[in-house]
C-alpha cells in the first residue's frame, strides 16, 4: 500500500513517521516543494528502520508528482500557520491556493485515491478540495476530530487520574478553538459515565481546556503540535488502507446529516477501505445541536472567504 504525503514539515513527517513505525503502508511518499527537505526527512527516516524494526520504504521528493502515481491514500499538510498581523482571510488564501495546485497535482497521478486534508483551516479546506477535485464525498477526509478527541480524552483521563485507554470520548464540529464540541455527556471511564467521576465545574474545565488545546501548545511551542496531530494522521490512514472500519470524529461533507447541508465539518464517521463507508447520526440533544448549528454556521462563513 502506497501514501503519499505532500508537507514534509512538523506533521508530515511525523505522521510518515508512524506510518512506518506501525508498518500501516509498504511506501511513504514525503513530497514538498522547498529543495531537499523531503529528500533529507525521508533519509534520516529510513535510517531508523534497522532500529526500529520496519521495512516501509520512505521517498522523499522536491515537488516531483510523478513519484506519487498510484497512491492509495495522500494526506495533505501543506500550507502555513496564520503570523501575526495576517488575517484569516489572507491564511485562506494562500493556504486555498496551495491546497488547489496539490490537489490537482496529485490527481493528475493518483485520480483513485481518498484524499485526508489536514491543512488549516481544515474544514474549510477538506470542502475546497473537494469540490476543486470533483472526487465522490466519500474519498475525501478532513482530519480533526480524530486530534481534538485525543486531546479531549487526554484531559478526561488526567483529571479523573485513570488510564487514558481507559477513555473513551468524542469531539465533533469544527476544527477551530470556538467552534468543536466535546460531548461530555456521553464521555465513559470504560462505559461509566464521566459524570460519575467529575462536576459540572470539573466537566466544564476539562471541556474548555480541550477547546484550546491546540492553542495551548501553539503558545508552548511557538508553531503548531506535530506528535499528536502526525498520530491521528496514522491512525486514520490506517483505518482506511487496512479497512479497519474504526469510528473516527472527520470533517466530511454533510448531505442533510444533523440538518446541514453543503458543508465539510467534524460528525461521527466509520473509516474504511472506500473512505468514509458511513456517518454516524447520533440522537444531539437541544444545547449540543444548537452548538453544532452555531459551528456549522462559523465554518460555513469562512467557506464564504473562498468565492467558489
Ligand atoms: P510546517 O510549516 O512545518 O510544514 C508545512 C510544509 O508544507 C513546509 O515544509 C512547506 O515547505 C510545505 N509546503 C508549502 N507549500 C507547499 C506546496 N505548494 N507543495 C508542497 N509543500 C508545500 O507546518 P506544520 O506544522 O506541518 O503544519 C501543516 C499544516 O497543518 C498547517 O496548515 C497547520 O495549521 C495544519 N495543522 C492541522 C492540524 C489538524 O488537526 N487539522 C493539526 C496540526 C497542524
Ligand atoms: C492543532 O489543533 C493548530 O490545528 C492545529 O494543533
Amino acid at each position: 500500500m502506497k501514501v503519499t504525503v505532500v508537507g514534509a514539515g512538523n506533521v508530515g513527517a511525523s505522521c510518515a513517521e508512524y506510518i512506518a513505525i506501525k508498518r500501516i503502508a509498504s511506501e511513504v511518499i514525503l513530497l514538498d516543494i522547498k529543495e531537499g527537505l523531503a529528500e533529507g526527512k525521508a533519509l534520516d527516516l529510513s535510517q531508523t528502520s534497522t532500529t526500529l524494526g520496519f521495512n516501509t520504504k520512505i521517498i522523499g521528493v522536491t515537488n516531483d508528482y510523478s513519484k506519487t502515481s498510484n497512491s492509495d491514500v495522500v494526506v495533505i499538510t501543506s500550507g502555513i500557520p496564520r503570523k501575526p498581523g495576517m488575517t484569516r482571510e489572507e491564511l485562506i488564501g494562500i493556504n486555498a491556493g496551495i491546497v488547489k495546485d496539490v490537489s490537482s497535482n496529485i490527481l493528475n497521478y493518483s485520480p483513485n485515491t481518498t484524499i485526508v486534508v489536514v491543512s488549516n483551516p481544515m474544514d474549510t479546506m477538506t470542502y475546497l478540495t473537494l469540490k476543486i477535485t470533483g472526487l465522490p464525498k466519500n474519498k475525501v477526509i478532513g482530519m480533526g476530530g480524530a486530534l481534538d478527541s485525543s486531546r479531549f480524552k487526554t484531559y478526561l483521563s488526567k483529571s479523573i487520574n485513570k488510564p487514558s485507554s481507559d477513555i473513551h470520548a468524542m469531539v465533533i464540529g469544527g476544527h477551530g478553538d470556538t467552534t468543536m464540541i466535546p460531548l461530555v455527556r456521553l464521555a465513559s471511564y470504560n462505559g461509566l459515565p464521566i459524570s460519575e467521576f467529575l462536576n459540572n465545574e470539573e466537566m466544564d474545565k476539562v471541556s474548555k481546556e480541550t477547546m484550546v488545546g491546540g492553542a495551548s501548545l501553539t503558545k508552548l511551542l511557538g508553531t503548531s503540535a506535530w506528535y499528536a496531530p502526525g498520530a491521528s494522521v496514522a491512525y486514520l490512514v490506517d483505518s482506511i488502507l487496512n479497512n479497519h472500519k474504526k469510528l473516527i470524529p472527520c470533517s466530511v461533507l454533510l448531505d442533510g446529516e444533523y440538518g446541514q447541508r453543503d458543508i465539510c465539518i467534524g460528525v461521527p464517521c466509520i473509516i474504511g477501505s472506500k473512505g468514509v463507508e458511513s456517518i454516524v447520526e447520533l440522537k444531539l440533544n437541544n444545547d449540543e445541536l444548537n452548538l453544532f448549528n452555531q459551528s456549522s454556521n462559523s465554518v460555513r462563513s469562512m467557506n464564504e472567504s473562498l468565492k467558489l
